[in-house]
Formats: C-alpha cells, structure tokens, sequence
C-alpha cells in the first residue's frame, strides 16, 4: 500500500511540475537556466553600491540570486512564478546560510520594483517589452537594468554596455535615466 501512496504522489508531483514549466514558458520564458560560465562573466560587469537591491525577475532555481549575494554581496531576491523552484530556491540558500537570498513566489507583473535598484531578467522578447514599461513606471533613477538575450526596444540613448557572454548570449545593460523623456519612446 505504501509503494502505491508513494508512486501516486511521485506522479502527482511529476504532472504538478510540468504544468507549472508551461505555465512559465506561458507568462514569460520556460525555465532554462544561465550556466555558470556566463554568470561569472555577467557578474565581473557589474558594479554595486552598499545600499543596491538586486532583483531576479523571473528566478528560476535561484542561481542567479545566489551569486548576487556572493559575488555582489547586497541583498537580492527572487520573484518566480513556479513554486517547485521557489521551494528548491529557499532550500538551497536556506543550506548555504544565505540569509542575504529571498525568494517570493509571485508573477513579476505583480511585484513592486520601487526598491530595486539592480533588475536582472532572461526572459522572452514580449515578457521584456512589457517589463521595460513597469520598470520606466516605477524604478527610481539609476537603476541598473541587466537583460539577458534581449534588448528592451527603443531603449538604445540608454545602453550603458552591451556584452557577448563566452556562450554567446549578448547582455544588455542599461540605466535608468533621471528624467523619463531620457527615453527615446513613450510607451515602454
Ligand atoms: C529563462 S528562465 C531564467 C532563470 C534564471 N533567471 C536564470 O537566468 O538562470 C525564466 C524563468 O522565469 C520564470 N517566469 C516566467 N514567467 C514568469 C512570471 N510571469 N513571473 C515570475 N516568473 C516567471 C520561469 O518559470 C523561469 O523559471
């Protein structure tokens, strides 16, 4: 009977899973997760002040947050819409004694960018476009915007740097301008 309970709940937990990866590929990029090679190098680009706050939208297993507490050493969180990886996120900072990690369960459309002064995304083109507009809404001036395979359209007059990773992503890297009409276009 045991081995029954736990076949069916193996099972349960496998279908669970595969929805929640369609659900993400759905509401901005299926999970495929940067390898180390490239967040090394993402990570040599970026410079930090003691007060940043840097958030991963769309965070997957969480990887990325965990070198932004290392190697950044500021506190980073997560948003993530699949709460097998936000689950598996906490666990493993949780094992690392990573108390500077936080993951939130939550669509990333939802979350409030008011603290944010670093925003990392790899995500689809349409998901990009949409965020560029909430972060023009509600990032506060300088923040650094990190996007990974897309650039945000029309956002050229505010490209700081743009780098190809050693597996040939290229990384876009942005800051937002004191005054909005910095922007080249109006709706994001
Ligand atoms: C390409 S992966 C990137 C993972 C991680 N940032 C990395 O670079 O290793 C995209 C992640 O975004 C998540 N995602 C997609 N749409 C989302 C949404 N609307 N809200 C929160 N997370 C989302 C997916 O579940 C997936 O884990």
């Amino acid at each position: 009977m045991f081995i029954v309970w736990l076949t069916f709940i193996v099972c349960l937990a496998l279908v669970l899973y595969t929805i929640f990866l369609m659900v993400g590929d759905i509401a901005g990029a299926p999970f495929v997760p940067l390898v180390q090679k490239d967040l090394n190098v993402i990570f040599k680009h970026l410079k930090v002040k003691k007060s940043d706050v840097f958030v991963d939208l769309g965070s997957g297993d969480g990887r990325v947050v965990r070198i932004a507490t290392q190697t950044l050493g500021i506190p980073s969180i997560g948003v993530e819409i699949n709460p097998f990886l936000v689950v598996y996120s906490r666990i493993l900072s949780r094992l690392k004694k990573d108390s500077q990690a936080h993951f939130i369960l939550q669509n990333f459309q939802n979350f409030p960018l008011t603290s944010a002064t670093m925003v990392f995304m790899y995500l689809y083109p349409e998901a990009v476009i949409k965020l560029g507009t909430k972060i023009q809404k509600e990032c506060l001036k300088g923040t650094q915007i990190i996007s990974v395979a897309f650039a945000i359209p029309e956002w050229e007059k505010n490209l700081y740097k743009a780098f190809s990773t050693p597996s040939g992503k290229m990384v876009y890297w942005y800051k937002l301008p004191s005054q909005s009409h910095d922007f080249s276009h109006k709706g994001g």
